[in-house]
């Protein structure tokens, strides 16, 4: 059995552009597309949907934001935060994950808003902590440039620290409603958390109540001091690799992490965002591959101006026929990792750009049997715990994956019937 989710990359962005069915019978900015595809989710079995957040028009990619905002990459989006009710009120037992930067709420504002998000959702509540790498995003929060890369992680885990304290500053009893005895809550049980730390301070206590529990922690850390953040304190991994060995010396390592801070690896569910792409048959599957593989500017502007935006690097001063020269980020540096790799050292931009086309990336392309049959030996071959379906969620999109697609994970048994309702990390906690 394999948990499955939903990852939003697109956030509470624009769903669908370039689809022939884009902005029929639904609207990107109102909330009823997405609590729509919610349902979709809730009723194939899925854990939990996460949606991703970014707070920049991006335009390192040649200086400008005009591939973004021309083909709507990344770009614009409400807020997450506000969804999420709404998301609440259409299910009953989805776990609803947003997005949130460690680097840009102060952490009482986000131990507050998170523990109130809590109580409506009855446990059902994760967060996905980012630490928003570009200096351009920086730049719209007082600063001149992003905080050093492990620097900003150690300060991300001190926030993640302080967050949890003040979700602990009140004991579970400590509300006691005694109508007869004319108390609401026992001061004695009420702390304040005194935090004095590198990045932070904070008094506390939390002015809001005890949480049903607390929300899952989220989190996507690929370098070296990612993982060893998201080991320590996550809930859930996000994570990104092309092939079982490394999806599997990926996971290894992250429980490997978990262990070493005294905690049981299997309290981490480390889930690995997938593309399926479902077709009708083998002649459709083999002419979506085709067209994945044949370059075209579009193609490549597409490409570019997403690894320009997710390592802060602009792509497009390099020569595309010239040898890719050595780059660091002070972004994210696993996203940067992962695409130079994907061709031999020395390869020149196009020679990567082919390769990463040739390859499917995270598509799994295939007739919903074949898409399958595929997850299920990958689920095998990794040893653990599941994939998150990345995708718009527009009508036509979420309805052409999911509606052939569960029936047969349900027929390879590695997707559950029903979910519980004891919320998000104890339905994560069933196997
Ligand atoms: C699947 C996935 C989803 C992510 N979602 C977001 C997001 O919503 N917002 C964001 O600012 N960063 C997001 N990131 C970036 C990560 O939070 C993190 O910064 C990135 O993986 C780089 O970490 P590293 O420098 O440790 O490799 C995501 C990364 C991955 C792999």
């Amino acid at each position: 059995m394999q948990h499955f989710g939903w990852f939003l990359g697109a956030g509470f962005g624009v769903q669908g552009w370039g689809d022939p069915t884009y902005g029929i019978g639904y609207d990107w900015k109102k909330p009823t597309v997405y609590q729509e595809a919610s349902r979709e989710f809730e009723r194939a079995g899925f854990d939990l949907f996460i949606i991703e957040d970014g707070v920049t028009v991006p335009d390192t990619y040649g200086g400008t934001a005009e591939v973004n905002l021309s083909t709507a990459r990344f770009v614009p989006k409400h807020d997450p935060l506000p969804l999420v009710p709404y998301l609440l009120q259409a299910t009953e037992r989805l776990g609803i994950v947003p997005t949130l930067s460690a680097s840009f709420y102060e952490p009482f504002t986000a131990a507050r808003l998170l523990a109130t998000l809590q109580h409506f959702a009855d446990g059902r509540l994760g967060f996905n902590v980012v630490t928003s790498g570009s200096d351009i995003a920086a730049q719209n929060y007082g600063l001149d440039k992003q905080i050093e890369h492990d620097r900003r992680y150690d300060r991300a885990e001190e926030w993640v620290q302080v967050v949890r304290a003040l979700w602990r500053s009140w004991d579970q009893d400590a509300v006691l409603e005694d109508i007869a005895g004319g108390v609401f809550a026992d001061h004695t049980k009420v702390r304040t958390i005194d935090h004095k730390g590198e990045f932070f301070q904070v008094r506390g206590p939390l002015n809001t109540v005890p949480l049903p529990s607390e929300p899952v922690m989220v989190q996507a850390g690929a370098s070296g001091r990612g993982q060893t953040f998201a080991g320590r304190n996550s809930d859930v991994v996000l994570a990104l690799a092309s092939t079982p060995e490394r999806m599997r010396t990926y996971r290894d390592g992250i429980r490997q992490v978990a262990v070493e801070q005294g905690r049981d690896a299997d309290d981490l569910k480390v889930l690995f965002v997938v593309q399926p792409i479902v077709t009708a048959n083998a002649e459709e599957a083999a002419s979506v591959r085709e067209k994945r593989r044949t370059l075209t500017q579009a193609s490549i502007d597409e490409a570019l101006q997403s690894v320009s935006y997710l390592s802060g690097v602009d792509f497009k001063k390099f020569d595309l026929d010239a040898p890719l020269p050595e780059i660091t980020t002070n972004s994210n540096q696993g996203t940067l990792d992962n695409f130079v790799k994907s061709a031999p050292a020395g390869s020149t931009v196009r020679e990567i750009l082919q390769a990463r086309a040739e390859k499917d990336g995270l598509a799994i392309i295939g007739t919903a049997g074949e898409v399958a049959a595929h997850l299920g030996e990958l689920g095998e071959a990794v040893g653990g715990d599941g994939f998150l379906f990345t995708g718009q969620v527009h009508p036509a999109l979420v309805h052409r994956t999911l509606d052939p697609l569960v029936p047969e994970l349900r027929r390879q048994g590695i997707l559950r019937t029903e979910l519980g309702d004891g919320g998000l990390r104890a339905n994560l906690q069933d196997f």
